[in-house]
This record gives structure tokens, sequence and C-alpha cells, in this order.
């Protein structure tokens, strides 16, 4: 009997929970039917996040589809609600994206009428509720409570003319929101002053996420007010909303005493000499772990370099630095030497105390030698994350190859992410005798990167590369905000493909001569183990017949 109890160990909650958060879905009910204790643990699994409203609409009561719309098919009443609530309880994450096809207005409406208690989903901390009609927008405050913590929301339409209104429902239903995502399909002018007052209402925010162009002047001087934001951040993509560039033309925040008292994490949009102006101004938030730059203005190397020199004194907690100069013309792409970035532009980045991740992306290549190289990898050996600029879009002219690996392999044990624009032209392939392999590397990235005889190159990365690293090929520029730069040329874009077919069979192969070269590895080490243990014996025998010989020598 005692044997087909489960073990003691499936009785603490937490772990049971933590197990079956890995089981297959089908199984949740043979577990459930376990025992009343396992029954309860699963019906928190399996109700702690429901990303299909219709699952928790059904379990109030049943309900009709006509058309598009849905209807119970009566009214809930006290026992279906007193029945709803065991599960009611159990969640903690709602998601809801709009489908047009399906209509629930009906059935919230009902559930808003008959409730019984004010907050249907009590436990819930993160809701997320993404829309694009009035209607649906309306019903989101359902969910909204004291306690919800974390909001993904849209918006309201456009066309819906009090904006303000909305969002002083969010702050008085869930003033106590940590972190706000907000989706808006239209640009920041529209919606700046309701941006304003939904942030002043929601005091205990230490998070915010906005599409691109959101961070305007006012409403980052209104988040410097705020006492617990810690990350300011944007997303690219239609997902996120539109935005447009002008509207952070200008980027002049003001910073009064105690501005930003806990920000550590921050991304912009905006020209240079404004981001220097913001971090050299009195009250600037100079603790900031993170800094991520994004500008669509042309700018010149030496400005860069003025940046990070400013930013090394300023800001010397930066772990964490990206910088995107978006800036290009299609039909325009002419190589300019003297508006390259070099060595000598990134320099000042050696001087910062804690930097461990950097990325620059330029429409021009990198022009540095491997000296340089591997000077940057020799005096850089914590660094962590390089994103040296991979995807030019000028991609006729090289000055790294192959070799340019090295170096980061031999003297950056910590790199787990390395991008890097490189001509992989076996000719130049070093000797693969002494070569030390990367020791964490996750992601090799060469952008476009161009590559001539795939089997050598990938013969020659196999030394490097750990298993599981992933190589990455192809341009992010066609998901940046604006619009000016997510057009390629039609030239460049045939050139991009016609690199990334290359990388695409080495991407193939990769990974099977890695493997074959760790079997391979792991052979000779035993070979090896082998003749070492053969080489103690051997002494040892030598030995004994010394000392016999020394014996025999003294009995003689
Ligand atoms: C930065 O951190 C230090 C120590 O943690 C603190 O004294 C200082 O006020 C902070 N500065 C800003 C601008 O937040
Ligand atoms: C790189 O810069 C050097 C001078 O520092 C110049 O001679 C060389 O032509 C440049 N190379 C490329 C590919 O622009
Ligand atoms: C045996 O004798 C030789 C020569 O006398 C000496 O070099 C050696 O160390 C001795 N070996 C041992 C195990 O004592």
């Amino acid at each position: 009997m005692s044997i087909m109890q489960p073990h003691r160990i499936l009785f603490i909650p937490e772990l049971l929970g933590i197990i079956l958060s890995f089981v297959d879905e089908d199984d949740y009910v043979n577990i459930a039917c376990v025992c009343k204790q396992w029954s309860e643990i699963t019906l928190d699994v399996i109700w702690r996040e429901v990303d299909d409203l219709s699952r928790l609409l059904s379990l109030l009561r049943p309900y009709k589809i006509r058309g598009r719309y849905n209807l119970f098919d009566g009214l809930p009443d006290s026992r279906d609600w007193t029945r709803f609530q065991k599960y009611a309880n159990r969640v903690r994450i709602l998601r809801f994206e709009q489908d047009n096809d399906v209509d629930y207005s009906g059935l919230l409406d009902d559930m808003a009428r008959t409730r019984t208690t004010l907050d249907m989903l009590p436990n819930l901390h993160t809701l997320e509720w993404v829309y694009d009609d009035i209607d649906c927008m309306e019903r989101a405050t359902l969910f909204m409570h004291q306690r919800l913590r974390h909001l993904i929301i849209s918006a309201p339409p456009l066309r819906h003319k009090d904006k303000v209104s909305f969002f002083l429902d969010i702050c008085v239903r869930a003033p106590h929101l940590h972190s706000l995502d907000l989706r808006v399909p239209y640009c920041v002018q529209y919606i700046e002053t309701a941006i304003l007052e939904l942030l002043r209402g929601l005091p205990d925010l230490k998070k915010v996420i906005f599409p691109e162009f959101f961070l305007t002047s006012s409403i980052v001087s209104e988040l410097a007010r705020m006492k617990h934001i810690k990350i300011v951040q944007f997303e690219y993509g239609f997902d996120q909303g539109l935005g447009e560039e002008k509207d952070v033309d200008t980027f002049a925040p003001v910073l009064e005493q105690g501005a930003f008292p806990a920000l550590l994490d921050l991304a912009v949009t905006a020209r240079i000499e404004h981001v220097m102006r913001f971090v050299n101004a009195d009250f600037a938030p100079v603790n900031l772990t993170s800094l991520y730059i994004n500008t669509y203005v042309e700018h010149k190397p030496e400005e860069l370099h003025t940046l990070f020199v400013t930013l090394s004194e300023r800001c010397p907690r930066l772990s964490q630095l990206y910088v995107l100069l978006a800036h290009h013309v299609t039909g325009e792409l002419e190589l300019v030497p003297a508006k390259q970035i070099t060595f000598n532009t990134l320099t000042p980045l050696l001087s910062f105390p804690n930097l461990v991740t950097f990325q620059v992306t330029h429409k021009y290549p990198v022009n540095i030698t491997l000296e340089e190289i591997e000077e940057l990898a020799y005096r850089w050996p914590t660094l962590e994350s390089l994103t040296l600029n991979e995807e030019p879009l000028v991609m006729g002219e090289f000055t790294l190859d192959l070799r340019a690996l090295v170096p980061f392999a031999r003297l950056c044990p910590k790199l787990r992410r390395l991008g890097l624009f490189i001509d992989a032209n076996p000719a130049n392939i070093p000797p693969t005798v002494e070569l030390k392999p990367f020791a964490v590397l996750c992601v090799l990235s060469v952008g476009t990167s161009r590559a001539c005889d795939p089997e050598a190159v990938a013969a020659f990365m196999s030394h490097l590369c750990p298993p599981k690293c992933a190589l990455e090929v192809g341009v992010t520029w066609t998901s940046f905000g604006a619009h000016s730069c997510r057009v390629l040329d039609d030239d460049v874009r045939m050139e991009i493909s016609r690199r990334f077919n290359s990388w695409k069979s080495i991407r193939n192969i990769l990974p099977v001569l890695i493997q074959l070269r760790r079997e391979e590895r792991e052979k000779s080490r035993a070979l090896q183990e082998e003749v070492e243990d053969l080489r103690t014996r051997t002494r040892l025998l030598m030995d004994k017949v010394d000392v016999k010989a020394n014996d025999s020598c003294m009995i003689a």
C-alpha cells in the first residue's frame, strides 16, 4: 500500500508546481486524479496563466456562438459564481488579444452585471489587453484592481476623443502598477498629454516600455520625477506601435534636483549632441548601467569618440552600451573613408571600468586592422558581448577576415556574443594547430559578411566554436523604426541574399563538424590518458628494477 504513495517531496507544493510546469497539458487530468492535494496543485498550474479568454468564460457558464457574437445560455447566477471563484482565485496572468472574428463583449458585459464580488480575478498580477476598437478597450478595466502589478495595454484608438479618461480610469483602478507596456498605433503628439496624466497617476512604476519616438522631452521629464523608475525602454515593430521621427527631433528633458533617483536602464532615440547635453546636465542619471542610443541623423566618427569619452567619465557604472547610427539614404551608399569608424573612435571604450557589452551599428564598415583587433581583445578581457557593426550596408571593403576571431577566443574567456564584419576567405586561414576555442560563445553574428568556400570556412570555424554556438546572418536594419531606415536599395538587398546563401551552407555543416571535433578531441584525450597511465606504470616498473638492482648490489 505505502509503495503506491507518492514520495513525500512531491507534497511540497512549490516543488510539485515546478515539476508540473514541465508536464504536457494533456497529462494534467490524470495527475489531478491522483489525490486531493495533487489536484489542487495541478489546478493552480493549469489556471495560473490564461491566454485564451474563452477558456475562462466557459468556466462560468456554457455559452453559444452566434456568428461572431457569443452569448451565455442563461445569466450567470450566484452558484455559477461560487464555482467560478474556485478557479478564478488561481489566475495570476491573463492575456487577451482582440480577434475580429470573435466578439466577447456580450459575455463580458453579463459578467460585469452579475458578478458577486468586484474583483473577478482577485490574484491577477499581470494583465495583457491588446485591442483595436473602443468596445474592446472599455472592457479592459473589468480585470483591473489594486493588486495588479504589470499591465500591457493598447492606447485608445486614434478616433476616440477622450484618451485621458481611459488612462485616468487605469490610474484609479490599478494605481500600484510596477510595469507598463503601452502599444500605440499612431504618433505621440495625439496622446502625449494623456500619457503624462497616466504616468502621474502611477507613482509606483519601475519600468515603462513605449513604441519608438515616444520618449519625447516632456515624457522623459515626467519620468525623471518618478521615484521608482528603473527601466525606460522602447521597442521597435508594428506590434508596439508607430511613432514619428520628428517627434524626438529635439531631446531636451528637464532634469531637476533628485531626477531619476533609481534609473539604471535607458533607451532613447536622439542625436548624439542631445545625448551628451543630457548626460552632462546637472542632476543627470549618471548611475546608469545600460544605455541604448538610436539616431537617424548622420554623425561623424569624431562625435562618437567624444560621446564615448563623455560617457566613460560621467557614467562609470555603465556595463552595457548600444549605439545605433541608423542614418542612410536610399541610392546614396558610397563609402566615405573619412566617415568610417576606426579603432581610434573606439579606444575610449577601454577606459570604462565596468563595460562588458558593446554594440555599434553603422552603414559603413569599421576600418580596423587585425593588429588593432588583437589589441582590443587584449585590453578587454572582461568582454561578454561585442557587436562591432557586422552588418554595414556598404559591403565592398574589408579590413578583417577569419583571423579576427582568434584573439577574442584566446583573450576574452567570458565572451558570449561576437559580431564582426569579415571576409571569410580560406586563403588567409591561419594554421589551426594551436587554436584555443571560445569558452562560452553562444552567438557568432556575421551580418553582411562575405564567405567563399563554405566547407573550408566551416572546417576552420569548427575549431573555434563550442557546440550549440549559433551562427547569425543577415541585417536588422529593416526592423528599425524609421521608414527611411527600413527601405534598402535593391542592389544591397540582392547582395545580402547572395552572401546569405554561402553562410547558410556553413550554418548547415558547422554543427556536424563541431561534434566531430569534439569526439576526436575526446578520443585523443582518452589516448593521452592511456599513454600517461602506461608511462607511470613503466616508471614504477623501472624503479622496482632499480631497487632490485641496488638490493642485489647490497646483497652482493
Ligand atoms: C548614484 O549612486 C550613489 C551611490 O549609490 C548615490 O549616492 C547617488 O545619489 C546616485 N546619483 C544619482 C544621480 O542618482
Ligand atoms: C583605413 O584607414 C587607413 C588609414 O588609417 C587607410 O589608409 C585605409 O585606406 C582605410 N581602409 C579602408 C578600407 O577604408
Ligand atoms: C640505486 O643505485 C644507484 C647508483 O648507486 C642510484 O643512483 C640510485 O638512486 C639507486 N636507486 C634507489 C632506488 O635507491
